[in-house]
């Protein structure tokens, strides 16, 4: 059975295409590679010893995408294509509606013509805003706070819309907490091509000596340490969940908000004194203002995924921190 993952080429992408590989599916890759680069093709096949198609395009081509669809006889999408830093959806907010919302859109038309019509989307906990409660159940209420967070939401509305519209549609709707890490192998991984923003990628980079000292948006929020508290979840933990996802919306129709996360909050700190002790490296740091938007903690009710899917996340914080470090030496072997 063949799965069209767009974005494929992708952080997350990626493990999922590895996980759907070894779990037998068949895959097709469609990606414009805006944010990833071709050669995650190769270092798929080197973990799973399948070379995967790789279709060079854009979500926004709706003919190529219905092509592709056709030619791979293609049976279901995982829909990760889109653009996700925060920041720069406040300074580009069309580029992100025109990726985000036109592209899905455009997928959707796709689909619909090619009457495929089993979805999963890569929504974000970014959807909830400011946490009203925690932890933060899939009936939190939702509210954008920047063009990203909006872009999520509108997708979201449209994608109920469309159950409503024809009963056919089976829609899994993945709300992801903080996806951290990289698979086991080190050869795929979360590469941002600038300065990062997130704080994982951040903090390797400080550790290999190429950033200089990682700075941490505060230290007076109401948690144990003082630094924001976070829902981080293993990036191939998150990948399996795309694959119990799959197998629910195979069978099942109707529109499915699903959490996916730990349950459980670390701080900015915990993440740091994790990644020093696991590693052995220096991460020099210092506290300075809170980051505009960020809110103090944010943490998943994951009761939700166990109960549809039967998945709950495996791997630890310190797997979190070593698989990113390994990656990232592996990167630098290779560059
Ligand atoms: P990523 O940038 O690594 O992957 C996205 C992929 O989509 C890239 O390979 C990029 O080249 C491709 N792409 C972008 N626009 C496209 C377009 N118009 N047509 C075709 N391809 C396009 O990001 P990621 O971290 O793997 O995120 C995947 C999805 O998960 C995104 O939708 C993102 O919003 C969502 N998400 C990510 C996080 C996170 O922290 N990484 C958290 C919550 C939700
Ligand atoms: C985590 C914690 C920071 C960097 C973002 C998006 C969200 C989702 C996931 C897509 C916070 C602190 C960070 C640094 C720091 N993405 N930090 N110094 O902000 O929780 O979520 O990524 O959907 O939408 O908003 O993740 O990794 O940026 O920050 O102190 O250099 O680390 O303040 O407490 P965030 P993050």
């Amino acid at each position: 059975m063949n799965i069209l993952l767009t974005g494929g080429a992708g952080y997350i992408g990626s493990h999922t295409a590895v996980s759907l590989v070894q779990q037998g599916y068949g895959i097709v890759l469609f990606d414009n590679l805006s944010n990833s680069r071709i050669d995650v093709v190769d270092a798929i096949e080197e973990i799973t010893g399948i070379k995967v198609p790789l279709v060079v395009g854009d979500v926004r081509d709706t003919e190529l995408v219905a092509n592709t669809l056709k030619q791979y006889e293609t049976k279901a999408v995982v829909h990760f294509a889109g653009l996700k830093a925060v920041g720069e959806s406040v300074e580009y907010p069309l580029e992100y509606y025109s990726n985000n919302v036109e592209g899905t859109i455009s997928l959707l038309q796709a689909m619909k013509n090619e009457h495929v019509k089993h979805l999963i989307f890569s929504s974000s906990a970014t959807v909830y805003g400011e946490p009203e409660y925690l932890p933060i159940d899939e009936s939190h209420p939702t509210k954008a706070i920047n063009p990203y967070g909006r872009s999520k939401i509108i997708v979201e509305e449209i994608l109920q819309d469309l159950v409503v519209s024809d009963d056919q549609w089976g829609i899994g709707c993945l709300r992801y907490f903080n996806p951290v890490g990289a698979h086991d192998s080190g050869v795929i991984g979360e590469n941002p091509t600038d300065i990062p923003n997130n704080l994982m990628p951040y903090i390797t980079r400080v550790a290999d000596g190429a950033l200089p000292s990682l700075s941490i948006y505060g230290d007076d929020y109401e948690t144990p340490d003082g630094t924001g508290v976070r829902d981080y979840i293993h990036v191939e933990d998150l990948a399996d969940g795309h694959v119990a996802a799959l197998g629910f919306v195979l069978n099942n129709t109707g529109f499915h908000p699903i959490n996916l996360g730990t349950g459980r909050g670390y701080s900015v700190l915990d993440i740091v004194n994790t990644f020093i002790a696991k590693t052995g490296k220096k991460v020099p740091y210092e506290f300075v203002n809170r980051r505009k938007g960020d809110v103090s903690s944010c943490y998943a009710d994951v009761s939700n995924a166990f109960k549809i899917l039967g998945w709950k996340s495996k791997r630890d914080i310190n797997k979190m921190c070593i698989s990113a470090w390994n990656y990232q030496q592996k990167q630098k072997g290779r560059r």
